[in-house]
Order: structure tokens, then C-alpha cells, then sequence
């Protein structure tokens, strides 16, 4: 018995398995139920009295070192397997990756500026935190005025009190900023975010984009503004859609309009978008106001100007009939992936 005990000692030391099966072949072979662990124990029962002191001890440091051995052979193997899949197949085709997507604001936006430029207007942009005069004061809002709270406004507190800085309420700030560091001819587009106090909902939001545009210069007509915004409209929504002009009122401008479109989604025919009247608001609009033109030290008696300001979010919602304000500000993919465009 201890000379088979030798040989498998001998045996299994030299063993080194080339894969798993050989490896389980191994097992079963000296550790399995009929295995060769089992007959030597099966023999040992046999032996006398005297040889089971010896012998019981070397069979048993023999058990243990079969199974340490089967167990660590094992490990190793295990752990080749992973190396071996972990090994890269270079042939493979590389993993994409998605590519974002514009904001569908910002494609609206890109979209209104480029009309305007070809129309000869430049982009000017100003700061979103103003003072009271940018914001009111120079635009003919008198003090404690009730044209003021036409504009829900974010004032910022200074030690407490309500100062006159707030966030702007529109981008007509940039306009007064614009003339009063130089001199006519003005012609720009002013495009931001601009902030008003109101509860988030389907339909208003306490922030949103606009796009304003002034032209200030000799016999400026308002002829020269129906106009203008009569190409932008056939630009943006094609040829053929409607105008009208509704007499309005803003401290700014006189006089004043708000320009109506026929309804892009039903074309006129009625819808829930237009409220079933064929005609949607889609911009504010008049002739500057002599009192702004003053306050910015533009001579009212030489020159004339028009103004403009639309919400980009309107005008996208009618582009791609979105009927909740909301979305544009979750950053749900699912909604944003929708706008898929080359990047440029
Ligand atoms: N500033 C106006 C608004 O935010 C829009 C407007 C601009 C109206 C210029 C007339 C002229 O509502």
C-alpha cells in the first residue's frame, strides 16, 4: 500500500492538465466515489492493527494533498479561462458611440438668425442680470407704472430690500444698450434668454428665448417693418402663409402691433393649436417710441426706427406643433433625440 501511495504522489505531482476536461478526467480518477482515494481506504480497512498506526497517517497527509492539489489546479484554471477571453479579437468592428443632437431651440433659433442676416441685421447680444433703466426706464416704462406688471420680474435683492437690478424680462435691454453707444444706422437682432416670475406650466415658463430686432435710421417706415417681418414669416413657415397686424400696446413702441400668423398646423382651417380661429400671435412690434430714441441720445427728429420681439419657444412649438412648454427644459433624450440634425 504506501508503494501505491508513492507512485500516485509521484503521479499526481507530475500532473498538469492541458484543458478543463483533463483536468475533471484527473478528478475522477483519484478523488471520485470509485476513484483510487477510495480503494486505498477500502484497503486500508484490510491492513493489521500495527500497519494502520503508520499507514493511517500517511494515507491521510496523501488525501490532503490530492485534494489541495485538484483545488489549486482548478483555481488555475479558472483563471486562464478568463485571460483567454479577455484577449481581444482586433478584428472586431470598434463599438459606436451616439452622437447628440441639437436642441430644438437652438435649431430655431440658428434657423431665425440666418433669415435675419440675410437681410442685412447683426447679432447683438447683452448681459440677462440688468438694471432698472436698461430693463424699464430707458424703454418709456414710468416709475410705478402698471406697464411693469406686464412683466412678472425677478428682482434681485440688495440687503433685503428690492434693488434695481433683476434678471431682464426681454432682450429689448440689448436694444437700449446698443443705442446708446453709438449712432444710427442700427439694424440687429438681439437673441438671449430672458426671465419672467410666472408659474411653470403647459404654457408659460419662468424662463424663455427670445429673438428682438431694432432698425433705427432716416424714414424708417412702418411699411418698411410689415415688410420685413412679412419675408421672415415665408422664410420660417413658406411661402404662402398669412400675416395680420392687430393694433397693440407696449410702453416702447408706438404705435404698436401684435402680429398674427395663419395657423401652420391646420392652415387656417382651424385646430386646437390656433383655439380653433385660424390665426396664431406670433411677435410684438411698432414704431420706437421718440421718448426711447431721446433716452439712448438718438435725435427723434432725424431718425425712426422699428422693433420687433418674438419667444423662440413659441415659434418652435409651431414649427413641430409641441404643445408643452416644458419639455424643452427636462432633457429627456427621448424627446431631444427626436431633433436629430448634423452637427454644425
Ligand atoms: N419686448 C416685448 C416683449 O418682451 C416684445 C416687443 C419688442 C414688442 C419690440 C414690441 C417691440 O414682450
Amino acid at each position: 500500500m504506501q508503494s501505491k501511495i508513492d507512485q500516485y504522489t509521484a503521479e499526481i505531482s507530475a500532473f498538469s492538465p492541458a484543458n478543463a476536461d483533463e483536468l475533471e478526467t484527473f478528478r475522477i480518477k483519484y478523488l471520485g466515489t470509485k476513484g483510487l482515494l477510495k480503494d486505498l481506504f477500502d484497503e486500508f480497512k484490510t491492513v493489521s492493527p500495527e500497519e494502520k498506526r503508520t499507514l493511517g497517517k500517511t494515507l491521510n497527509e496523501f488525501k490532503k494533498f490530492a485534494e489541495e492539489k485538484y483545488q489549486l489546479l482548478k483555481e488555475q484554471s479558472e483563471t486562464s479561462t478568463d485571460t483567454q477571453s479577455d484577449k481581444q479579437d482586433l478584428t472586431l468592428p470598434g463599438e459606436g458611440f451616439a452622437l447628440g443632437s441639437r436642441h430644438p431651440l437652438m435649431l430655431v433659433r440658428k434657423e431665425i438668425i440666418e433669415i435675419f442676416k440675410k437681410l442685412g441685421f447683426n447679432v447683438a447680444e447683452g448681459p440677462e442680470i440688468e438694471d432698472d433703466w436698461h430693463n424699464f426706464s430707458a424703454l418709456n416704462f414710468p416709475e410705478e407704472h402698471p406697464a411693469r406688471d406686464m412683466q412678472d420680474t425677478f428682482f434681485i435683492k440688495k440687503g433685503g430690500e428690492k434693488g434695481d437690478i433683476a434678471l431682464r424680462t426681454h432682450t429689448s435691454s440689448v436694444q437700449v444698450r446698443m443705442m446708446e453707444q453709438g449712432q444710427p444706422p442700427f439694424r440687429a437682432i438681439m437673441p438671449g434668454r430672458v426671465y419672467r416670475n410666472e408659474a411653470i406650466s403647459a404654457r408659460a415658463h419662468c424662463f424663455f428665448h427670445q429673438v428682438e430686432g431694432l432698425y433705427v435710421d432716416e424714414n424708417v417706415s412702418f411699411a418698411d417693418l410689415k415688410q420685413t417681418l412679412f419675408t421672415f414669416v415665408q422664410e420660417l413657415y413658406g411661402e404662402g402663409t398669412k400675416v395680420r397686424f392687430r393694433p397693440s400696446y407696449f410702453p416702447f413702441t408706438e404705435p404698436s402691433a401684435e402680429m398674427d400668423i395663419s395657423c401652420t398646423i391646420c392652415k387656417g382651417a382651424g385646430c386646437q393649436m390656433c383655439k380653433y380661429s385660424g390665426w396664431v400671435e406670433i411677435l410684438g412690434c411698432g414704431m420706437v417710441d421718440p421718448n426711447v430714441l431721446e433716452n439712448c441720445g438718438i435725435d427723434s427728429s432725424k431718425y425712426t426706427g422699428y422693433a420687433f420681439g418674438m419667444g423662440i419657444e413659441r415659434i418652435t412649438n409651431l414649427k413641430y406643433e409641441i404643445r408643452d412648454l416644458r419639455l424643452f427644459s427636462e432633457n429627456d433624450i427621448r424627446f431631444l433625440k427626436q431633433f436629430k440634425t448634423e452637427i454644425v
